[in-house]
């Protein structure tokens, strides 16, 4: 078999069914330039144990390089005989590089190790592509919430009124989740920082070859402790899955809320024309498919975790085949975050806030009782008393069809004696949420503290 990395042992090559399924290049190839920086190390630290005289690496190196020209070109493709990425990438290296100098660089590694290593790599720079991504959406939101602070909105608990709080709060509410995103990513690549190459196929190898070097050749701090681990573990793709599932899951809650908000009944949020779309039959329709495709997306997220956890459940060590399969979700989670989060972050940026409608609201549905039971506390109320006077303005209300504010002076008393007329200066949104004053809370200043904070954390 025509560039085969085995086949001694075989009296016939692969049946075409075995490797129409064996085959990966159609999406291993994404790990391409990740294999031929792992082949020049790899060419280095075999001349630093005396397997490749200076001239034989100067070759190497050479016809690495030159491959690489090819594979970025385009000049060099998989061939339909190619399992793999490194099979393809072995076959190319030997076309230039002739057979006795090109086929002395698989000596003393094994594609367990390689793409375990790779897997890493592309993980490392994709984590810091997708930081970049959620970073630029946590900003887009805090630009809001700075441009913002003088909204009050209803809001909500259960999806009822529940108490008013400034918009901006509510939108910051959903940019800490993607500072703790980036949080994960960047403590994720704490645990991929070391380097598999040098495991060989589980147990290492007799060569003598230096792990360490090759480690730090492909910008490892570190190689792995026990080469059967290196082969064999996946649990940081896993957890790579899990942080981009999270991501999409973060993203889907505020999708969920820009779609309600931008329904007439609510009447939140205008999107921009260039960040929402058209219906084919009904020409009024201006919907908001980013924000659906972003709750959409947030399934295929979590597919993706799942079904590398069902993979790896209950595998035996070392490397076993099923790990090819840990691949294409992965990349599939990359560039579905990569395409998403750029058109999520642009619908964010460019979305008009409607603050007179959601001021008018922001009162509706008694939500100031909790305020009436607070300054009742304040003026010595027991809370468990405070909370029955409250309630009983809210059925007062309620009974006439009418707001908390819309009661009288003579109405408060009838409830409770403790009710004076004071009482009004919590009855106003502004009063509400201005008073709500501790760390965390909604007032304006708090509001506007958090708010550097969060620059802070995003290092802005
Ligand atoms: N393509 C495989 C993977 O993605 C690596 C090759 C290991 N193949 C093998 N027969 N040991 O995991």
């Amino acid at each position: 078999e025509a560039g085969a990395l085995w086949g001694g042992r075989f009296e016939g090559g692969p049946s075409p069914e075995l490797a129409r399924l064996s085959k990966s290049t159609h999406f291993d190839w994404a790990l391409a330039h990740y294999d031929l920086a792992g082949s020049r190390a790899h060419a280095r630290a075999l001349a630093r144990a005396g397997y490749l005289d200076d001239d034989e690496l100067t070759g190497m190196l050479a016809a690495i390089d030159e491959l690489e020209a090819r594979v970025s070109s385009g000049a060099f493709v998989a061939a339909e005989s190619d399992e793999d990425v490194h099979s393809a990438l072995e076959r190319g290296l030997v076309e230039i590089a002739g057979a006795s100098l090109g086929g002395k660089l698989r000596a003393g590694r094994s594609r367990n190790d390689q793409i375990a290593t790779f897997v890493r790599m592309y993980l490392r720079d994709h984590s810091a592509i997708v930081a970049g991504l959620v970073r630029g959406l946590a900003t887009a939101i805090a630009d809001q919430a700075a441009a913002h602070l003088d909204v009050v909105m209803p809001g909500r608990t259960h999806l009822q009124h529940a108490q008013p709080v400034l918009l901006a709060h509510h939108l910051l509410a959903h940019a800490w989740p993607l500072v703790r995103d980036l949080d994960r990513l960047r403590d994720l690549d704490r645990r991929l920082d070391e380097s598999p190459y040098g495991s060989g196929a589980l147990a290492g190898s007799t060569l003598g070859l230096d792990a360490e070097f090759v480690a730090h050749e492909l910008g490892f701090s570190n190689a792995v402790d026990n080469s059967i681990d290196g082969t064999a573990a996946r649990d940081l793709v896993a957890e790579f899955a899990f942080v981009a599932a999270q991501i999409g899951i973060d993203v889907s809650r505020f999708a969920e809320e820009i779609i309600v908000w931008n329904t007439r009944e609510f009447g939140f949020v205008t999107l921009h024309d260039s960040w929402s779309t058209g219906s084919s039959i009904m020409p009024q329709k201006k919907n908001p498919d980013i924000a659906e495709l972003a709750r959409g997306k947030s399934g295929r997220l979590i597919g993706n975790l799942t079904g590398l956890l069902a993979t790896l459940k209950a595998l035996p060590l070392a490397y076993n085949r099923d790990l090819q399969e840990d691949k294409e979700p992965v990349f599939d989670s990359v560039e579905t975050l990569e395409v998403l989060l750029p058109a999520f972050t642009g619908m964010v940026a460019t979305t008009t806030f409607h603050g007179e409608r959601m001021r008018e609201l922001a009162p509706q549905g008694f939500s100031l009782a909790t305020d009436i039971a607070e300054w009742l506390v304040k003026h010595g109320v027991p809370f468990r008393d405070a909370h029955e006077i409250s309630g009983e303005c809210v059925r007062l209300a309620e009974g006439r069809g009418i707001e908390l504010d819309e009661l009288s002076d003579e109405d408060f008393a009838s409830v409770s004696p403790h009710l004076t007329p004071a009482v009004r200066e919590v009855l106003t949104v502004d009063g509400s949420v201005a008073t709500r004053d501790g760390r965390g809370g909604t007032a304006p200043v708090r509001v506007a503290e958090q708010l550097e904070r969060l620059r802070v954390a995003l290092g802005d």
